[in-house]
């Protein structure tokens, strides 16, 4: 694809490399780095005794052998679960927006048969998250991490300020000097976004869209927010969205992109990232492995 030559596109793998292994744990982080992935998307909820980890719905029941919602669970709890096994059945790769099990998944049975090794597939603390970034960071591997905070609103502030203070443990809460942040935060919410950059005024935050709001048609974004996050629905059916987005001085990251044909569109749109299951795959097409 020519595109590519033209402007490089940030591949981000969307809860790891999630068509591949099972979605925020370790193996499927790994997987993605070793396909060469330039960022790694995660969703981060708080446990009840207040740690943050890497899932994506309300409750465990669709990605682990146990029940419940991970607000109710401890860490312990959590860390007793199995993580990886679901994907052995066969399950479908994702859910939707925020849901437990009702969106986008196609049903297609995973290309993964003898399954990681355990401690790979047991709860993703984010800290352990941002460990493996740090630890391929040193070695010069370096690859950047977007964190996308779920149900924030719920939690009045306590999701936001959990998460600075673990990316200040790890010297992640402000870009270097002169250099790209190797952390980003997302939301759909503005209002957790704003808490982000109150606490952290430098941290790129990007404003994730499932439609355009009458507020944002002129692609203006809320106050302070730097890149548009629109879901490959809107560019599908609103392709001038990006040109407005753009024009309006947003990057423009779109999620969550699998089908070569949207990888062309999102190519040809000229859009800084795409967020998709399958980096290897979106990396091959972009001519980049
Ligand atoms: O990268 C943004 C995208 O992940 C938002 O949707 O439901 O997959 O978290 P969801
Ligand atoms: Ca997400």
């Amino acid at each position: 694809m020519t595109h590519a030559r033209q402007h490089q596109i940030q591949v981000v793998a969307h809860r790891g490399a999630s068509e591949d292994a099972p979605e925020h744990t370790l193996a499927a982080y790994k997987k993605a780095v070793e396909d060469g992935a330039d960022a790694l998307e995660c969703d981060v909820r708080l446990t009840a005794d207040g740690h943050l980890v890497c899932v994506h719905d309300r409750r465990v029941n669709r990605t682990s052998n146990g029940r419940g919602a991970v607000s109710a669970l401890e860490l312990a709890d959590l860390a007793a679960l199995d993580f990886g096994s679901w994907r052995l059945a066969g399950e479908g790769p994702e859910a939707g927006p925020d849901g437990d099990s009702d969106g986008d998944s196609d049903g297609e049975v995973p290309d993964w048969e003898e399954g990681p090794d355990p401690a790979d597939t047991s709860v993703l603390t984010l800290e352990r998250l941002l460990e493996l970034v740090a630890e391929n960071n040193a070695s010069g591997r370096h690859v950047q991490l977007a964190i996308e905070t779920k149900h924030p609103t719920r939690w009045a502030g306590q999701v936001e300020e959990r998460l600075l203070h673990l990316l200040k443990r790890f010297d992640l809460d402000a870009p270097p000097a002169g250099g790209p942040s190797p952390i980003r935060v997302m939301s759909f919410s503005a209002r957790s976004l704003h808490r982000v950059r109150a606490a952290s005024p430098t941290l790129p935050t990007v404003y994730l869209m499932q439609f355009v709001s009458p507020r944002h048609r002129d692609g203006r974004l809320p106050q302070g927010v730097r890149i548009a996050g629109p879901g490959i629905r809107i560019v599908r059916n609103h392709p001038g969205y990006v040109a407005k987005l753009k024009r309006a001085g947003h990057q423009v990251h779109v999620w969550t992109v699998n089908e070569p044909a949207d990888v062309e569109l999102c190519a040809r749109l000229g859009v800084d990232a795409i967020i998709t299951n399958r980096p290897k795959q979106v990396l091959s097409q972009l001519g980049r492995n």
